[in-house]
């Protein structure tokens, strides 16, 4: 191997990105807006999709791809009312993992910028919740 260490590599590899999105989703779980939308009985489900998809998408192993094929975000996260105060709740979760991880500043910067341009791509709606076939916490299946 003589590739330069992947970003993924760089900020600690596999523990950093558990961490992360085990303090982002400790602020989910407190959130009355944000709790809903995620399965109750599969949380454990939810932590692994969002770690395999951030590992993969920094250049390390493309479990993710493997297990649930191409992301697709967007489509995925049309069930969900994702509007403005949602996005501004996840990133402020968000926010506080990606403080927990004290990373350098180009880590920080690099990492953040990617998560603050997704979370604002992921917008559906700007119906207030209650309004419009993705009103609600999870669709009935
Ligand atoms: C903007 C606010 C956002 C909200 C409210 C939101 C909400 C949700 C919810 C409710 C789920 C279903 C949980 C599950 O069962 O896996 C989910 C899944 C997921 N979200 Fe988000 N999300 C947001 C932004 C993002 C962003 C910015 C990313 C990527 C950087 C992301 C990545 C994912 C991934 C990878 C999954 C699992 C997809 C799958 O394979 O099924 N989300 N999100």
């Amino acid at each position: 191997m003589t590739d330069a260490p992947s970003f993924y590599e760089q900020i600690g590899g596999h523990d950093t990105f558990v961490r992360l999105v085990d303090v982002f989703y400790a602020g989910v779980a407190a959130d009355p807006v944000l709790k809903p939308m995620y399965p109750d009985e599969d949380m454990a489900g939810a932590h692994e999709r969002l770690t395999m998809f951030l590992e993969q998408y920094w250049g390390g192993p493309s479990t993710y791809s493997e297990q649930r094929g191409h992301p697709r975000l967007r489509m995925r996260h049309m069930p969900f009312h994702v509007d403005p105060d949602a996005r501004d709740r996840w990133l402020a979760h968000m926010r506080a993992a990606v403080d927990a991880l004290q990373l350098s500043p180009i880590h920080e910067a690099t990492l953040w910028d990617y998560l603050d341009r997704a979370a604002h791509a992921m917008v559906n709606t700007f119906e207030p919740s209650g309004i419009g076939p993705a009103a609600g916490g999870r669709p009935a299946l």
